[in-house]
């Protein structure tokens, strides 16, 4: 056995047995492969993902496989002459003996040389691995049917620019380790089919808002209050655009000011806002309890309080308020039906000028289609009719008209309407604000009904979170005034 070098024995070894073999040329086949779209990735950034998905989650595992056979057949080979690769005993006679020793030497280069190899090769494997599961194509295409509402929604949203682990994990290793475990229970439910349609809401698992959103926002620094100018469309012949203009009175989470007010008074570091909700999706919520600075605590309940808390029992969660109490969909941002079209038309992809275009486009939209294929030929179907049945002057003068309002509403209903994923309008409540009929958002709480032992409520005034200063108005003096007119 003395005459043969490392090398050598190592290339024998393997040459015997068929598992090593068969790892070798698993190796052979894939590393080319890996290699090279490694490169193309890390230089061009490609963006398909199953392209990514094909090469790290499947040629990666292959190839460490085939390493992995490779060492598992040489060390277990026992052939007719066994060369005990990788036991103490081999080594130590290379370490022992001068002239094996020198022998080993010489062999050193290319040792270290093999060695750095399959080091660099792994190492950019696992940071090109790393990066592409962390990619927002991977979560947000990856599985398409499940995220697809979700990843529109994002894409139409102010943070599509953020990337989804900027927000749904952040920085950290713990962070990180319970994202791959969730997203391995998540890609099974998804390979099973029994993941839920809708995707629930909101997150339990969520990562606590404050390491996440302020790592960009830091409403401690806000003061000041902020216009809200809304333009809207009636359902009206003319499409009559009216005007909204509050004054929202957006506060701050106190910090050099030392004094936390209006809307971010609630995150401020001096007061500490949990809530009991009778459910997961936190819709209901009978108690809200304050803690001020000086640790004084006042508890807010609703009349029934008790009765709702009981029959709820397990599932009334205690929660401490942040951001995502409020801002549910910072990210996510599917419109309301009316809202959906006033801004295709405020962006002239509905033709303003096509007579009664808001309220046929409503009723076009709000029709149940049982697929998003099916919804497009709806919509157009149901307009075309429409306006040959009543506007038929207007469209033959001016078919563009017709076909321009066709494609935005189908854009209107596209963006937010996912029927595959039982997504219709309005299944993701938008938890800012409190919609028309004072029941959701902040008015789970600010509905005073919610009373404290010595009899304060959570006001429900108009003017606690904005002074309406036009309402519904064509031409609102207020907008004239702070244009300058
Ligand atoms: C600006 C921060 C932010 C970004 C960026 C972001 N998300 Fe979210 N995401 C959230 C918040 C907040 C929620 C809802 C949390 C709640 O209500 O509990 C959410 C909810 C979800 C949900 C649950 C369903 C729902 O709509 O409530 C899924 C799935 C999801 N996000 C996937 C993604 C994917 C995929 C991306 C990237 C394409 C992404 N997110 C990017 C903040 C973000
Ligand atoms: C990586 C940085 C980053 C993170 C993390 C982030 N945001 Fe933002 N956010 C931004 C930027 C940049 C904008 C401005 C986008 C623009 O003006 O188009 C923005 C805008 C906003 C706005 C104003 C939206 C509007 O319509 O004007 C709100 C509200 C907001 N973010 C809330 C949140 C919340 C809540 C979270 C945590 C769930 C969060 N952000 C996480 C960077 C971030
Ligand atoms: C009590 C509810 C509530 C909480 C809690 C809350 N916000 Fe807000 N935030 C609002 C409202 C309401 C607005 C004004 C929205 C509008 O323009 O209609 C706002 C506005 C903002 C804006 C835009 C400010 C601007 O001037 O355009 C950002 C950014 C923001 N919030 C971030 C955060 C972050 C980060 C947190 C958590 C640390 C947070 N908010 C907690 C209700 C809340
Ligand atoms: C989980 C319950 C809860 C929710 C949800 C909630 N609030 Fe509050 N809010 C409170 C409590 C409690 C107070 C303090 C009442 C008191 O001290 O009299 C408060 C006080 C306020 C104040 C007065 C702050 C000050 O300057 O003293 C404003 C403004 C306000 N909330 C706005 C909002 C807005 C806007 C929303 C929705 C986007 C909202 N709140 C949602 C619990 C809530
Ligand atoms: C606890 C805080 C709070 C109270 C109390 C409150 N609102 Fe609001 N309201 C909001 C917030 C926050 C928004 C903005 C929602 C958004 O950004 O989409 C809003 C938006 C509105 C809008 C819609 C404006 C638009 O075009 O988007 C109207 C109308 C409105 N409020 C009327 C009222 C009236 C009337 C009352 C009194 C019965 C009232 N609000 C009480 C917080 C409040």
């Amino acid at each position: 056995m003395g005459q043969f070098d490392m090398v050598k024995d190592f290339f024998l070894g393997m040459s015997r047995s068929r598992v090593a073999l068969l790892g070798a040329m698993v190796v052979t086949v894939v590393t080319p492969l890996l290699v090279g779209y490694m490169l193309v990735d890390t230089l061009w950034h490609v963006q398909n993902p199953y392209f990514g998905a094909a090469v790290y989650l499947v040629l990666g595992p292959v190839f460490l496989g085939g390493l992995a056979l490779i060492f598992i057949g040489s060390f277990f080979f026992r052939g007719e002459r066994e060369v005990h690769l990788f036991t103490l005993e081999y080594l130590r006679k290379y370490f022992t003996e001068p002239e094996m020793f020198g022998r080993l030497r010489r062999n050193v280069f290319l040792i270290v040389l093999l060695t750095s190899i399959n080091i660099t090769v792994f190492s950019l494997f696992l940071y090109r691995a790393y990066h592409y599961m962390e990619s927002t194509s991977f979560c947000g295409q990856f599985c398409h049917t499940v995220m697809n509402p979700e990843f529109t929604a994002y894409q139409n949203g102010p943070h599509s620019r953020v990337t989804c682990v900027e927000c749904h994990i952040g920085a950290g290793a713990d962070w990180f380790v319970k994202s791959k475990i969730s997203g391995a229970r998540q890609l099974v439910a998804v390979v099973a089919d029994t993941y839920p349609r809708p995707i629930a809401t909101p997150v339990h698992g969520l990562r606590p808002a404050r390491d996440t959103c302020e790592k960009c926002h830091r409403p401690e620094l806000f003061h000041g209050d902020k216009l809200k100018v809304t333009n809207r469309f009636l359902d009206d012949e003319q499409n009559s655009e009216v005007h909204d203009v509050l004054l929202m009175k957006v506060g701050s989470a106190g910090d050099r000011a030392q004094s936390s007010h209006g809307i971010h008074w609630h995150i401020a570091p001096e007061n500490r806002i949990t809530y009991r909700a009778t459910d997961h999706s936190r819709m209901v919520i009978p108690e809200v309890r304050l803690t001020g600075k000086d640790g004084r605590e006042i508890v807010f309940r609703t009349p029934d309080a008790d009765k709702l808390l009981a029959e709820a029992a397990a599932k009334a969660e205690e929660r401490e308020m942040d951001c995502i109490d409020c801002h549910n969909r910072p990210s996510h941002v599917y419109l309301e039906v009316e809202d959906a079209l006033d801004r295709q038309i405020m962006e002239g992809a509905i033709p303003r000028e096509l007579p009664f275009i808001k309220r046929q486009a409503l009723a076009a939209v709000t029709v149940k289609y049982p697929s998003s294929e099916a919804a497009r030929t709806g919509i157009s179907e149901n307009l075309t009719r429409w306006y040959q049945q009543n506007q038929a002057d207007v469209i033959k003068a001016r078919p563009e008209l017709l076909a321009r309002a066709i494609a935005g509403t189908q854009t209107a209903y596209a963006q937010n309407v996912f029927p595959e994923m039982n997504i219709g309008w309005g299944t993701y409540v938008k938890q800012i604000g409190h919609g028309p009929d004072f029941n959701i958002g902040c008015f789970r709480c600010h509905d005073d009904r919610h009373k404290s032992a010595d009899g304060r409520t959570i006001s429900a005034d108009c003017n606690t979170c904005h002074t309406m200063l036009a309402m519904e108005e064509p031409n609102p003096p207020i907008l004239k005034t702070l244009r300058g007119e």
